[in-house]
């Protein structure tokens, strides 16, 4: 089995357990570092041409916007051919209550026939949000399983529950 992790991870201010905090590396990209340690899957990380705003408050002003504006904000880099991985992770930041619209600019990009899919969150409070019935909607023709949620101050003890969520829904 051959698996990918493709990610969306934001660097700089974000909401911590009640207060905002300076992130120098993005919650799901820890998040996404364990799957790759725990299974050996590749990384590949979805960015934005335009930069999202450091400042928490304005990156949540122009995140929902694009969320109204059912926006495909251009990437810098598709992830090429995916026909070697029958396994794709999926993860990102809860914004707005599903994944910042750049991972959508990807997601619908991908042939999905076939591939087993497991979706992944970190968040502040929503826990998976929508993105279960999203990908469900995205990823036609594939296997989707049992997302894992992740609270993003917690990231760094929640290895153990990405390995159990791993042994049971990808292997
Ligand atoms: C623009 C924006 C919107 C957010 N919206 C939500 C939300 O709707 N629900 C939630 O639980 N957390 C929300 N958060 C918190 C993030 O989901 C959480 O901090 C996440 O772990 C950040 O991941 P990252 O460091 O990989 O970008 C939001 C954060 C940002 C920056």
């Amino acid at each position: 089995m051959k698996a990918i992790v493709l990610y969306f991870s934001r660097t700089g201010q974000n909401y911590s357990n009640g207060s905002i905090v300076d992130l120098p590396c993005g919650n799901t990209a820890i998040a996404a570092g364990y799957i790759h340690e725990i299974m050996g899957a590749d990384l590949f990380e979805v960015k934005s041409v335009a930069e999202y705003p450091a400042d928490y408050m304005k990156c949540t002003e122009v995140a929902k916007d694009e969320l109204n504006s059912n926006a495909r904000p251009a990437v810098s880099e598709m992830p090429g051919n995916l026909s070697q991985y029958d396994t794709i992770f999926v993860g990102g930041p809860i914004w707005w209550g599903t994944y910042p619209m750049p991972m959508f600019s990807v997601l619908e990009q991908i042939d999905w026939a076939g591939k087993t899919v497991l979706p992944f969150s970190t968040h502040e409070g929503s826990g998976l949000g929508n993105i279960m019935s999203d990908m469900r909607r995205v990823c036609a023709g594939a296997n989707v399983k049992p997302g894992l949620a992740i609270h993003g101050s917690n990231v760094a003890a929640a290895r153990s529950d990405i390995e159990k969520w791993i042994e049971k829904e990808a292997k």
